[in-house]
C-alpha cells in the first residue's frame, strides 16, 4: 500500500534535486490539483515558490479570499493575487456564444498570467498541477476550455524566461492527490470540493456575462451549497453511483452541484406588489466519470428550503427551478 510520509519525503527530495536553488512560478486556481501542487512544492522549497492567482471575477462567493487565507495567511506561501475582473468583464461584454466565451476567458487568463509571471524575472520553472489522467488525456484530445495546463512555451513571457516544467503530481490519480493534500495540511473541505470549470461562472451565466449577474449567481450558489452541506444524507440506492465512503450530507452525496443564472425575467408577487426578476436553475448530479450523469434525487424539503432562501435573500431573483435532465442528452453544465 501507499506510505504517505515516505511518499512526501521522496517527492520533496525529488523536487529539491530538480530545481536546486532556482525560483519556481505556479498558477494557483483554487482547484484541488494546483493547490496540492503548491502545498507540496512549498514544503520542498519554501520561498523559492511564488504562486500567481488570477481572479477573473468569475469565482464563487468568497473564493478569492479563501485561497488567500489558506495559502498566504495560513501556509505562508508567497501568492500574488491579480484582480483582473474588469479586464475579463470588458472582453466578455457583448459575447454570448459559449465556445467564444471559453476562448476569451482562456486567452485573457494566459495573458494575465504571463504578464504577472513575466515580472518574476528570476524564475526558471513553471509548476503545474498536472495529474496522471491529464497526461493520458492530452495524449488524446484536450478538455474543452483548458487554459493553464499545457500552456508552457506560449508567447507573452519575456524571451529570456525559458521556463522548464515542474509537474510533481504527474503520476498520481485524483484520489491520491486528495490524500496527499490532506496529509500536507490542506483543509478536508477544500480537497474534497466538487470540480469547478476553468471558465468558472462564465459558463454558468447563460449568454452574455455581466458583473451584476455574477454577483446574483454567487449568492444563490452559496446558499445552495451551504444547504447541501447542512442536510444529512439518508442512504438511497442510486444506480451507477457508488462511493468509496458513505456520504454524510447531500454535498458529499453529489458529484457536482451548482446554480445557473438564466437571464430571463419572470413575474412574481411580493407583499402587495408585482415583481419582474431573474430566474436561477439548480443543478446537482451524481456520476462516476462525468461522461454520463444522473440528476440527483434531492429531497423536496431541501429543494424547498433552498428556493425559499434564494428568493428571500437574493434581491433580483424571484424564481428557482430544478434541472431534472440526465447526461446524455443534456450536459452537466448548461453551456
Ligand atoms: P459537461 O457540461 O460537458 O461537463 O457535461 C463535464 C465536466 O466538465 C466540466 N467542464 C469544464 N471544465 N473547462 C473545465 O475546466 C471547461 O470549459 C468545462 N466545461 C465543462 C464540468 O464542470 C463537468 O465537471
Amino acid at each position: 500500500d501507499w506510505n504517505m510520509p515516505d511518499y512526501i519525503s521522496e517527492a520533496v527530495e525529488k523536487i529539491r534535486a530538480q530545481v536546486g536553488t532556482d525560483e519556481v512560478i505556479l498558477g494557483l486556481s483554487g482547484g484541488v490539483d494546483s493547490s496540492v501542487a503548491a502545498a507540496l512544492i512549498h514544503r520542498a522549497i519554501g520561498d523559492q515558490l511564488t504562486c500567481v492567482f488570477v481572479d477573473h471575477g468569475l469565482l464563487r462567493l468568497n473564493e478569492g479570499k479563501m485561497v488567500m487565507d489558506m495559502f498566504a495567511n495560513n501556509l505562508g506561501v508567497k501568492v500574488i493575487r491579480v484582480d483582473a475582473e474588469d479586464q475579463f468583464m470588458g472582453h466578455l461584454a457583448g459575447v454570448s456564444d459559449p465556445e467564444q466565451k471559453r476562448k476569451i476567458i482562456g486567452r485573457e487568463f494566459v495573458e494575465v498570467f504571463d504578464r504577472e509571471s513575466g515580472k518574476l524575472t528570476n524564475a526558471k520553472w513553471l509548476a503545474q498541477g498536472t495529474i496522471y489522467p491529464d497526461v493520458i488525456e492530452s495524449a488524446g484530445k484536450g478538455k474543452k476550455g483548458q487554459t493553464i495546463k499545457s500552456h508552457h512555451n506560449v508567447g507573452g513571457l519575456p524571451e529570456h524566461m525559458k521556463l522548464s516544467l515542474l509537474e510533481p503530481l504527474r503520476e498520481l490519480f485524483k484520489d491520491e492527490v486528495r490524500k496527499l493534500g490532506v496529509a500536507l495540511g490542506l483543509p478536508h473541505d477544500m480537497v474534497y470540493r466538487h470540480p469547478f470549470p476553468g471558465p468558472g461562472l462564465g459558463v454558468r451565466i447563460l449568454g452574455e456575462v455581466k458583473k451584476d449577474y455574477a454577483d446574483l449567481l454567487r449568492q444563490a450558489d452559496a446558499i445552495f451549497i451551504e444547504e447541501l452541506r447542512n442536510t444529512p444524507y439518508e442512504a438511497t440506492i442510486v444506480p451507477g453511483f457508488d462511493q468509496d465512503s458513505e456520504p454524510k450530507n447531500w454535498y458529499e452525496a453529489t458529484s457536482q452541484a451548482f446554480a445557473v443564472f438564466l437571464p430571463v425575467k419572470s413575474v412574481g408577487v411580493m407583499g402587495d406588489g408585482r415583481t419582474y426578476e431573474y430566474v436561477v436553475a439548480l443543478r446537482a448530479v451524481q456520476t462516476q466519470d462525468f461522461m454520463t450523469a444522473h440528476w440527483a434525487h434531492l429531497p423536496h424539503s431541501l429543494l424547498g428550503k433552498v428556493s425559499n432562501r434564494i428568493i428571500n435573500e437574493v434581491r433580483g431573483i424571484n424564481r428557482v427551478v430544478y434541472d431534472i435532465s440526465g447526461k446524455p442528452p443534456a450536459t452537466i453544465e448548461w453551456e
